[in-house]
């Protein structure tokens, strides 16, 4: 059972919450998802300490529990900055990881104080989900909440190892994604439609196989639908597609499936497909405007470019257009393009997460959440 924070009870959150987030996208629409939280938790418990990832780092290391080395932008200090315009109240931020001063600020510190942490993969025990790590962590509050569903397909130690430390909570974003995320697959309404584009095949093939015997159509475009073309006999010629053996077997077998809907036409830039044509955006939006169920994962051009957004524009108005379907979509890339052409609004449920939406609507139990049960 998930203790979720909407329903705790007031007084079993008070004192201060360290509360997991996720930072890690250009823009800040991950952020923005988390202030129901970030309010919330204000009027509840007396002080909230912030912890989130940025990145990949890796060549520096911590002096004196100082990270130095570190790529500049990795740090969080201007998500801090940010955090604390659209709050309106002062975040502040902490540039060490000395966690006895750490404890020491947050006790001297006024009620309802906001602190944010550094960038948490700059301590090593962050992604081995160190027990050591998260017992310093957990000395800093009195409950843990989990807002992050972004990064919890990681068993990390601010997102798995903590829960064995605090009395943990799910917050009101991830709350949100599980649900909306269960409701497509468990049980979906049919037709069910998955559109499936993005550079790489591989990192699809988990949604493919849990819904191989489920989806009623799959609608391809980018890497997957180019290598079931070319399985198919077709020369898509320099197109990016799947060299990974065990996914171009996969590929293989989906490719005889007559449900497996792949391009009809193509916009072509030197000998290389890099968006869906325009009759076979017609194509797709006839299975759109039928399906109960839509899920979409990956865009199917390469959308930074104008000219090659076409085809992806097209569909998410489909999307729009059907008020009967529950349709959902992710992943930063496809959420920023949704943004930036006003269509994110159009969708039932836009979820926060890139690889943690693949691999829930792959049916894998994610890290994060499982350390969130409790029998
Ligand atoms: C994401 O952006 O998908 C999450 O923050 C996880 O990042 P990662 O893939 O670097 O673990």
């Amino acid at each position: 059972m998930i203790k979720y924070l909407s329903k705790a009870k007031p007084k079993a959150i008070v004192g201060i919450a360290l509360l997991r987030l996720d930072f890690n996208t250009k823009d800040d629409w991950r952020m923005r998802a988390v202030l129901p939280t970030i309010k919330s938790l204000l009027k509840t418990s007396c002080k909230i300490v912030i912890v989130s990832h940025r990145g990949r780092p890796e060549g520096g290391t911590l002096v004196n529990g100082m990270p130095k080395g570190f790529a500049v932008d990795l740090h969080l200090n201007n998500d801090a900055l940010h955090l604390s315009k659209m709050i309106g109240k002062k975040v502040t931020f902490v540039n060490h990881f000395r966690f006895a001063d750490i404890k020491d600020e947050i006790a001297e510190a006024r009620e309802h104080t906001i602190f944010l942490l550094d960038n948490l993969r700059f301590l090593p025990g962050e992604e081995k989900n160190d027990p050591a790590l998260a017992q310093q962590l957990a000395s800093l509050a009195d409950f843990y909440v989990n807002d992050a569903f972004a990064v919890s397909h990681r068993a990390n130690a601010s997102v798995a190892a903590i829960t064995k430390l605090l009395p943990s909570y799910a917050g009101f974003e991830m709350e949100k994604e599980i649900v909306s995320l269960s409701k497509a697959i468990d049980a979906p309404r049919h037709p069910v439609v998955l559109i499936l584009g993005g550079a790489k095949a591989s990192d699809k093939l988990g949604v493919i196989g849990y819904f191989r015997k489920k989806a009623d159509w799959f609608l391809l475009g980018g890497g997957s639908a180019n290598s079931v073309l070319a399985l198919r006999g077709f020369d898509v010629k320099r197109s990016l597609r799947e060299k990974d053996p065990a996914a171009l077997a996969a590929l293989g077998s989906l490719a005889r499936e007559k449900n497996v809907v792949v391009p009809v036409d193509f916009k072509w830039q030197k000998r290389a497909i890099l968006d869906i044509g325009p009759e076979t955006e017609k194509l797709f939006a006839q299975k759109i405007a039928a399906a109960r169920t839509i899920i979409w994962s990956g865009p199917l051009g390469l959308i930074e470019r104008k000219a090659y957004a076409g085809g992806s524009i097209a569909v998410a108005k489909a999307i729009g257009r059907n008020r009967r379907a529950f349709s959902v979509s992710g992943g930063g890339e496809t959420v920023m393009f949704l943004k930036k052409y006003k269509l994110d609004k159009k969708f039932s449920f836009i979820s926060t997460g890139g690889g943690a939406m693949v691999d829930f609507l792959a049916g894998e139990k994610l890290p994060g959440i499982e350390a969130l049960k409790t029998k």
